[in-house]
């Protein structure tokens, strides 16, 4: 029997909540497919700062780097806001991506029918939306020396990050993009600051070149400040989004929001030692405990997970469609909620599209 090992790391406010439905998830996947998962729980971010007092404990970084793939929750509240930088949640995060080499990062915004009406921009302008964002994640300004806070001569202080990028970081991730998008629409749009930041003058011209080798991909370029505007305007022109790690921070979160709810959204982050998987969303500490969080990007990340570190796309089209399924019924979690919808908490979701799962596979 065919077994995979997965470090399910939890961490702070709705992370628990969401994951439990994952986990449910997960069994049903187990004997459907019959193979066997190895779950190892381990604390992360604000929780594992309260257990070890690092966001990113050794045990749990030991268990990431042995496992075939990370589930992570989430991470952050603001009981962790005030300590030193170096040890806040989302320390954990970085340390995770780049200790696992994980630098392609993919982030899907796809709209669900039943949904359409939930995203604050008129129907016909989002409609069987479905765009993705590949964001590299292991390099960039997010990581770039020097870095720092400086006090000057006079006292007062200066603080500097780094936006660098080899040519070998630009063609890796370009690489990701152009092969996902020959097995979607055949379209990158390569955004950057090119007219202003040389580094990403550089990032144009060798994703230019790269994508010579691609002649079945379109490639486009654009300027990160029209790509944030084309978003809103008229977001179905994208197909895939490629870029630089902070710039994939910021657009990714705009065509989250084009969807409906960031509760929506699962992620990918791909390219080195197994995967991590987790939504887009964060802790949301404001409703954590009360079985309100939307657990349907959670649950559409484990089938991102069976699809890009398992070999098993099957999983991820099964869960795609229990959720869709599960939405045309009328259930919605508040994050989505619209009028003649049937209003189910987080427990009560899981359960949904567990049941689905059953019946499907
Ligand atoms: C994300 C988050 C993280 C990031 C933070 C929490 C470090 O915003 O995954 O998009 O900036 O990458
Ligand atoms: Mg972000």
């Amino acid at each position: 029997m065919q077994e995979y090992s997965i470090a399910v790391l939890p961490g702070d406010g709705i992370g628990p909540e969401v994951i439990k439905q994952a986990n449910k998830i997960l069994k049903i996947l187990e004997s459907k497919l019959e193979i066997k998962l190895n779950l190892n729980e381990f604390p992360v971010g604000g929780a594992g700062y309260e257990a070890t007092g690092h966001p990113l404990p050794d045990e749990t970084m030991d268990g990431a780097r042995k496992a075939d793939a990370v589930l992570l929750g989430a991470v952050g509240g603001p009981k962790w806001e005030s300590i030193d930088f170096s040890l806040r949640p989302e320390r954990a995060l970085l340390g995770l991506r780049s200790n696992l080499g994980l630098f392609a990062n993919l982030r899907p915004a796809k709209i669900f029918d039943a949904l359409t009406d939930a995203s604050t921009l008129k129907r016909e302008v989002v409609e069987k939306l479905d765009i993705l964002v590949v964001r590299e994640l292991t390099g960039g300004i997010y990581f770039g020396k020097p870095r720092g806070v400086e006090t000057l001569e006079d006292g007062s202080r200066k603080g500097f990050n780094t936006l660098v990028y080899t040519e070998s970081e630009i063609k890796r991730i370009a690489k990701v993009a152009f092969e996902v998008a020959q097995k979607r629409q055949g379209r990158v749009c390569s955004v950057d600051k090119a007219n202003v930041l040389e580094c990403t003058g550089l990032w144009r011209e060798i994703v230019t070149d790269f994508a010579k080798d691609y002649p079945d991909v379109a490639l486009e370029h654009m300027y990160v400040d029209n790509c944030a505007m084309q978003l809103v305007r008229n977001p179905k022109q994208f197909d895939v989004i490629l870029t630089t790690n902070m710039f994939g921070d910021i657009l990714s979160d705009e065509a989250s929001m084009l969807t409906g709810s960031i509760g929506m959204l699962p992620s990918a982050s791909v390219g080195g030692k197994g995967g991590m998987f987790e939504p887009i969303h964060g802790s949301a500490p404001d409703i954590a405990g009360k079985d309100w969080a939307n657990p349907l990007a959670t649950i559409l990340s484990v089938g991102m997970m069976f699809k890009y570190s398992f070999d098993l796309e099957k999983a991820n089209g099964w869960l795609e469609t229990a959720v869709e399924s599960v939405l045309n019924d009328g259930y919605r979690t508040k994050d989505i909620m619209s009028e003649g919808g049937k209003e189910a908490g987080t427990e009560q979701m899981g359960d949904l599209v567990a049941a689905k799962l059953e019946k499907l596979c």
